[in-house]
Formats: C-alpha cells, sequence, structure tokens
C-alpha cells in the first residue's frame, strides 16, 4: 500500500500512476533531497521533536541510501511516485518504524521547493563556471590575434575596420552580463521553504534558521504560502539561460558566416565540423548551427513555464511538477553548449589574411576619408555625399581607395591634398581612440580589464 493513500479503498489506476510519476525525472533532485532531510532530522532531534537515536538512525539511513543511489544500486520505483517517497520509503524498509518520522513538521510542498532551491543554486555555480571558462578561452583568442584587423559589419555590410580582438571582446561583455545575471538569481534564488508546510505553516517547534545554516541558505522564506507556490527562481534562471543561449546563437551565426569560403576569416577545427553524406568537399559548421537552432528550445522552456504559472491559485498545485523537465532540458542544453563552445574557441584558427583582402576590397575607410574632409573644413554631410559619389565612381573603375590617382581625387573635392593617403586600415582602427573604440590603445586595455576580471587565468 502507498505511503500516502492511508484515506483511499483504491489503488491509482495504471495509467494514472504513469501520468503523475515524476520520478523519471526528479531522480535528478536525489542528492538535494538527501541533504534537505539530512538537515531537517538533525533539526528534529535537536528541538526534541524526535529523539537522539531516531535522528541518528535516519540520518545514517539516509547516507546509506546516498551510496546506494551513488553506486547506482538504489531502484527507482515508479509507484512511488517521485523522489520524496522513493527515498522516504527505502528509509522505512531500511530502518524500520523511525523513518516514518522523517517527514514530521514537513510537506512534500515545502521540500520540493527545498530541493529545487539548493539545485538551483549549485547549477547557478555551474553555469557562472561555464560561462568563465568560455570567456577564458575567447581572451586567449584574442590575444593571440591582438593585431589582426577584421572588417567590421553593419546590416552584415562591410562598415569599418576593427580588431579581431575587440569583436571578440564584445562577446565577451555579453557573457559578463550573463554572469551577473545569474548572480542576481542566486539572490533570490537563496531562500530556505523548509518550515512552510503544505501551506501555512507547521505546528511543531521547528528552528528554521538552523536548517537554512545545515543546508547554506541565506535567509528563510516570509511566507509560507508563497514559499509553496514560488518558482520565479526557476524561471528567472530560463530566462538568463535564455538570453545566455541567444548570445551565444549570434556567436554561432558569425562562426557560421567567418567559416564559409565567401568569408574564410576563420577555421573551425575539423573536431567541430561535420562532413556531407553527399557532397565530398562539405566542412560543415554544425556544432555552430545547432547552437543557433537549440536556443529556440530554450527560449520555449521558459514561456512552458512562464505558461504553467500563469494564473495558478495559491498555495501548491501539482501542476508546478511540470516545473523541472524543461529545467533540466534548458541546464543539459545550455551547458553542453558552453561546453562545445569553448572548445571551439580554443582551437579556431584564424585567416588573418582573407580578412585583410576583405578590407581592401569593402571601401571600408570611407568614413575616414569623410572625416578627412570635414577636418579640412567641409560640412559632415556634404563630406559624406562627396565620398559617396567617390566610392560610387572607384566602384565604376573597379578600383579600391589606394588605386586612385590623387587627380581623380581631386576631382571630386579640391581639399583632397596627398596626405588623403595616410589613411590607411591601420590609421583607420588607431583614430578610434575612445574609451570603448577599437584603437589598439583602447584594446590593450580591454584585453587588460578582462585578465583581471577572470583573475588572471585565461588558460583553463
Ligand atoms: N512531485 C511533486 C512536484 O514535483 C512533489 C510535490 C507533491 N506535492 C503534492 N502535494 N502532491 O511538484
Amino acid at each position: 500500500m502507498s505511503l500516502i493513500r492511508g484515506r483511499f479503498e483504491k489503488e491509482a489506476d495504471e495509467k494514472v500512476l504513469q501520468y503523475t510519476e515524476s520520478i523519471s525525472f526528479d531522480w535528478r533532485l536525489s542528492h538535494q533531497d538527501i541533504a534537505g532531510s539530512i538537515a531537517h532530522t538533525k533539526m528534529l532531534a535537536k528541538q526534541g521533536i524526535i529523539t537522539a537515536a531516531e535522528g541518528k538512525a535516519i540520518v545514517k539511513g539516509l547516507n546509506e541510501i546516498r551510496q546506494e543511489i551513488e553506486q547506482g544500486k538504489f531502484k527507482y520505483r515508479t509507484e512511488l511516485e517521485d523522489i520524496h517517497m522513493n527515498i522516504e520509503s527505502r528509509l522505512a524498509e531500511k530502518i524500520g518504524e523511525a523513518g516514518g518520522k522523517l517527514h514530521t513538521g514537513r510537506s512534500r510542498n515545502d521540500q520540493v521547493a527545498t530541493d529545487l532551491r539548493l539545485f538551483t543554486k549549485e547549477m547557478i555555480t555551474g553555469a557562472v563556471g561555464k560561462i568563465r571558462a568560455l570567456q577564458a578561452a575567447l581572451l586567449k583568442l584574442a590575444e593571440a590575434n591582438k593585431d589582426v584587423v577584421v572588417p567590421g559589419y553593419t546590416h552584415l555590410q562591410p562598415a569599418q575596420p576593427v580588431l579581431f580582438a575587440h569583436h571578440l571582446l564584445a562577446y565577451f561583455e555579453m557573457l559578463q552580463r550573463d554572469t551577473g545575471r545569474f548572480s542576481d538569481c542566486l539572490k533570490r534564488a537563496d531562500v530556505l521553504p523548509l518550515g512552510s508546510g503544505a501551506l501555512a505553516g507547521v505546528t511543531y517547534n521547528i528552528d528554521r534558521e538552523f536548517v537554512a545554516r545545515e543546508l547554506g541558505f541565506n535567509q528563510v522564506s516570509n511566507n509560507s504560502m508563497d514559499a509553496v507556490a514560488d518558482r520565479d527562481f526557476i524561471i528567472e534562471f530560463d530566462a538568463a539561460a535564455a538570453i545566455g543561449m541567444m548570445h551565444l546563437s549570434r556567436l554561432a551565426e558569425e562562426f557560421v558566416i567567418w567559416s564559409s569560403p565567401q568569408f574564410g576569416f576563420i577555421e573551425i577545427d575539423e573536431a567541430y565540423t561535420t562532413g556531407s553524406s553527399i557532397m565530398p568537399q562539405k566542412k560543415n559548421p554544425d556544432v555552430a548551427e545547432l547552437a543557433r537552432g537549440k536556443t529556440g528550445r530554450v527560449y520555449g522552456n521558459l514561456m512552458a513555464l512562464l505558461t504553467t504559472m500563469k494564473a495558478l491559485p495559491l498555495a501548491y498545485d501539482r501542476d508546478m511538477q511540470e516545473d523541472k523537465e524543461n529545467f533540466f532540458d534548458t541546464i543539459d542544453t545550455y551547458f553542453t553548449t558552453l561546453d562545445v563552445f569553448t572548445g571551439m574557441v580554443k582551437t579556431l584558427k584564424i585567416n588573418a589574411l582573407a580578412a585583410r583582402e576583405a578590407l581592401e576590397q569593402g571601401y571600408l575607410l570611407a568614413t575616414d576619408i569623410a572625416d578627412y574632409l570635414v577636418r579640412k573644413g567641409m560640412a559632415f554631410r556634404k563630406a559624406h555625399q562627396t565620398v559617396g559619389k567617390l566610392v560610387s565612381y572607384a566602384a565604376a573603375e573597379n578600383k579600391p581607395f589606394n588605386e586612385l590617382k590623387l587627380k581623380e581625387y581631386r576631382s571630386f573635392s579640391e581639399l583632397f591634398e596627398k596626405d588623403v593617403f595616410d589613411i590607411t586600415i591601420e590609421s583607420s582602427v588607431a583614430a578610434r581612440n575612445v574609451t570603448g573604440g577599437t584603437a589598439h590603445k583602447q584594446v590593450r586595455q580591454a584585453l587588460k580589464a578582462a585578465k583581471k576580471l577572470l583573475g588572471g587565468v585565461i588558460d583553463r
């Protein structure tokens, strides 16, 4: 007979068991569940709610169950519904009567919320660690290619020359904000719900602060009804992961574009590409493409949980069991994406020559030439127009700027002099010497700051 069907005469229908069970996925909370139960038991014994001997027996039993799980010997049973009942029932098998005292002053509602918060806190640490590793890989790649200049784009049209390191550091910034979002999420995840009971609190003289300290929670929840009904912390994690995936999908897209033969700026290591089943010449950037694709799933997981939680009446509702599968999927997808990206970035090869060729073909110095005219007294709007005409002339002649003669320049404006030839890709980059700009001096500083942020470790 089930531990919780005291009032029933019938067992649950087999299909209902299958429909309502969560053990097929919430087994992932087993360690958190045991940790929560041990802290709870110690508190019950300390408060004299159970005897010291009972407390000892329960803790010993739970530790043994932990071992069984670690060794793969624990048998998860669907008819026991979830991880909480699976562990409790195994405890009863092992230690008998005393096992039935574990659940004193507790409900599965505050129990599952506690497990999930413990789990989320660990996953936040995991996410930040993986983001750091990718940041380190990007930083290392940037440092190794400090002087490489690539075309910068807007609208995916060649715009202005930028240092490759500058471009990579843009992703470093995004990833930095991602860590910020996870740290922020941690503040609200770091609250102990245990002690809230089913919804209204419990009738025993419990010590919630003690349990919070045992489990490493920063504070206890203020309102028992909110505590068992709140899944904001998962939604926040899902949102942070969705934004994180959005960033990775943008980097993925750049890798796809840059590695195409038309660009050829980078070569993705063979270990991170795949072949075609029909076209022998292909080396496809599937990892990057899948990251782009999986981003959709991670967004979907966020929307799914928001929708599950929408309009739920207080306090706990069984709908909330649907919080887990998507959450686990987000974690798995996001974490593996971060891992493969770190590997891909670590092994990425830069083709500076191809970037140089693209730079020379694309009239990327047009803004610099307009700025040149402005410095000689022309209004910027007029200069913009003048250089526009110059570009269209050069394109018609099929010549890059540096193949035009001074005479040709001067047919567009008398302000052009020999020093117009001093405008080069290098001078263009160097000229953007403002905070946050692409000038070598600025990027050197940014690299230094990024390295400092990572604690000087860029080889992870
Ligand atoms: N498996 C449940 C969940 O994940 C545990 C809480 C069950 N509580 C209840 N009142 N049935 O939400």
